[in-house]
C-alpha cells in the first residue's frame, strides 16, 4: 500500500470515489477498484490492456524497454548462464538453488519422469495425423486421472511432487506425441542425459539404439525452453490461473493452459511462421507479403512480429536470434531458401515505416521457429515444445495462487443484450 489515492469522479454521485493505490516493486504501482462495484458500476477493459488480474513475485516484463526478469534476473544472463532445470528451480522456488539443492532437484525430476502405462496407451489412440497440441492436451488432462486421488492443492509438499511429475513428464509426454506421429515406438527417459537431450533423445533415438545427440543442438534447445519459460500473465498462464482458481486438479489447469497456448495469436505463433515461409515460397514474393501485411482488409499479419506487451523489441528474440545464427552455422543452413527468405523478410520488416511506427518487431517465436524448423522438428510440433517449456510457469503461477488467499476467478461484463422480456404466450 501507498500513501498515494486516486480519486474518481462520476457524473451523478456527488462525493469523489477514493481509490488505494498499491505500490510495486518496479513497474506501474496498481490502482484498486474493488470498491467500485459499491457504486453500481464495472471497469470495462477487454483484453485486459490494463487489468492487473493479480500480484505475483515470479516475472516482471517492461515492454517499453524490453525487459523482462525471472526472480529479479534478466533473461539474457539467464539464458546464457544458467540451465533450463536451474531456471525451474528458480521460478519455483524464488531463489538459484546451491549444488546441492539443484543436484537434488534434477534428481526428483528425473525420478518423475516415466509416464503410466494408461497414459501412454492413451496417446496411441489418436489418429496419427491429430494435431500434436490435441493429443498434448487430452494427455496431460489425463496425467489429472492417474493422480486425482493423491492430490491435495493445501499442501504444499503435495504440491511439490506435482510440480517434479509436471517437469518430468512433459517432454516424455511432447516424444511421445512425436512419436506416435511417425509410427515408431516410444523411447523410455534416459536418466543419463541431460533434461534437454533425454527430450531429444527420447523424440530422435531409435528403439534400441543408444542415444546421440548433438550437444549443440542440446544446448539450443535448453535455450528454448528457457526462453519460454514463464512470461507473467499472459493468455495461457491467466488461463491456468482462472481455471486453478476453482480448485481444479491442477493437470486439469494445466491442460486448459495448453488449449489457450495453442492459438496462433499466442504459441501456435512459431508455426504460423514457418506455414507463413512455406506460402511466401521464394524471396521474390516477400514484398507482395509485405504489402499484404500492411493492408488491413486483407485480414493476414505478419506471424512471428509484434508483441502484445513488447512495443520496443522482445528480449527473448534477440538471445534466440544469436543461438539461430549459432545452430544454423553448425548444421551448415545458413543457405537454406526457407532460412533465406526468413532473413530478407526480418530485414524489410525492420526498415518498413509500417512495422516500425507501430513497433512491430520480430517476436520469439519468429527466431524459435527458424531453430526448430532447422534442427528437424515438424512444424505441428513447435507449439507443444514452447508448451514443455512453459509448464514451469504455468506450474509456478498456480502454486503461487493457491499458496496464499485467492478468490474464484470470476470478471463482469458490460451487458449490452436485450432488456427483459416475457415469452411469447401461444
Ligand atoms: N503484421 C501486421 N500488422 C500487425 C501485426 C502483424 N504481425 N501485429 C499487429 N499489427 C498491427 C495491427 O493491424 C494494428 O494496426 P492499427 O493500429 O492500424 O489498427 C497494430 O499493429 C496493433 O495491433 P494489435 O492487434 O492491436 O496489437 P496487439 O498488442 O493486440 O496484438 C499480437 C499483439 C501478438 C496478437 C499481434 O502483434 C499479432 O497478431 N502478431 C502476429 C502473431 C504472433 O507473432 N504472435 C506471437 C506473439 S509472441 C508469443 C507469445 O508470447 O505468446
Amino acid at each position: 500500500m501507498t500513501d498515494k489515492k486516486a480519486h474518481l469522479s462520476i457524473d451523478g454521485i456527488d462525493k469523489t470515489i477514493e481509490l488505494p493505490i498499491y505500490a510495486s516493486t518496479i513497474g506501474p504501482d496498481v490502482i484498486d477498484v474493488t470498491s467500485i462495484t459499491k457504486h453500481g458500476f464495472f471497469t470495462f477493459d477487454p483484453g485486459f490492456m490494463s487489468t492487473a488480474s493479480c500480484e505475483s513475485k515470479i516475472t516482471f516484463i517492461d515492454g517499453d524497454e524490453g525487459v523482462l526478469l525471472h526472480r529479479g534476473y534478466p533473461i539474457e544472463q539467464l539464458a546464457v548462464s544458467s540451465d533450463y532445470l536451474e531456471t525451474c528451480y528458480l521460478l519455483l522456488n524464488g531463489e538459484l538453488p546451491t549444488p546441492a539443492q539443484k543436484e537434488e532437484f534434477t534428481a526428483e525430476v528425473k525420478k518423475h519422469s516415466t509416464v503410466d502405462a494408461s497414459v501412454a496407451n492413451l496417446v496411441k489412440t489418436f489418429k496419427r495425423e491429430s494435431h500434436p497440441m490435441a493429443i498434448l492436451c487430452s494427455a496431460v488432462a489425463a496425467l489429472a486421472a492417474i493422480y486425482n486421488d493423491e492430490i491435495d492443492i493445501t499442501n504444499a509438499e503435495s504440491r511439490k511432487i506435482t510440480a517434479y511429475r509436471l517437469i518430468g513428464q512433459i517432454p516424455t509426454l511432447s516424444a511421445m506425441v512425436y512419436k506416435h506421429s511417425k509410427g515408431e515406438e516410444f523411447i523410455a527417459p534416459d536418466d543419463n542425459l541431460d533434461y534437454a537431450a533425454n527430450f531429444l533423445n527420447m523424440t530422435f533415438g531409435k528403439a534400441g539404439q543408444a542415444p546421440n545427440v548433438s550437444q549443440t543442438i542440446a544446448k539450443a534447445m535448453d535455450r528454448i525452453f528457457i526462453l519460454h519459460a514463464d512470461h507473467e500473465q499472459n493468455a495461457s498462464t491467466s488461463t491456468v490461473r482462472l481455471s486453478g482458481s476453482s480448485g481444479t486438479n491442477p493437470f486439469a489447469a494445466i491442460a486448459a493452459g495448453i488449449s489457450t497456448l495453442w492459438g496462433p495469436a499466442h504459441g501456435g505463433a512459431n508455426e504460423a511462421v514457418l506455414n507463413m515461409l512455406e506460402e511466401i515460397g521464394s524471396v521474390e514474393n516477400i514484398e507482395s507479403c509485405v504489402a499484404r501485411a500492411k493492408d488491413k482488409t486483407s485480414g493476414f499479419r505478419l506471424m512471428g512480429f509484434g508483441h502484445r506487451v513488447y512495443k520496443n523489441f522482445d528480449p527473448r528474440a534477440k538471445v534466440m536470434k544469436q543461438t539461430c545464427d549459432e545452430v544454423l552455422a553448425e548444421l551448415g543452413l545458413e543457405n537454406e531458401p526457407l532460412l533465406a527468405i526468413a532473413k530478407r523478410l526480418e530485414q524489410i520488416a525492420l526498415e518498413d515505416e509500417y512495422f516500425i511506427s507501430k513497433k512491430l518487431y520480430p517476436n520469439v517465436d519468429f527466431y524459435s521457429g527458424i531453430i526448430m524448423k532447422a534442427v528437424g522438428i515438424p512444424t505441428e510440433m513447435f507449439t507443444v515444445i514452447f508448451a514443455l517449456g512453459r509448464t514451469v510457469g504455468w506450474y509456478s503461477h498456480w502454486n503461487e495462487m493457491v499458496s496464499g488467499p485467492y478468490k474464484i476467478g470470476r470478471p463482469r461484463q458490460q451487458y449490452t443484450g436485450s432488456p427483459k422480456r416475457d415469452y411469447p404466450t401461444k
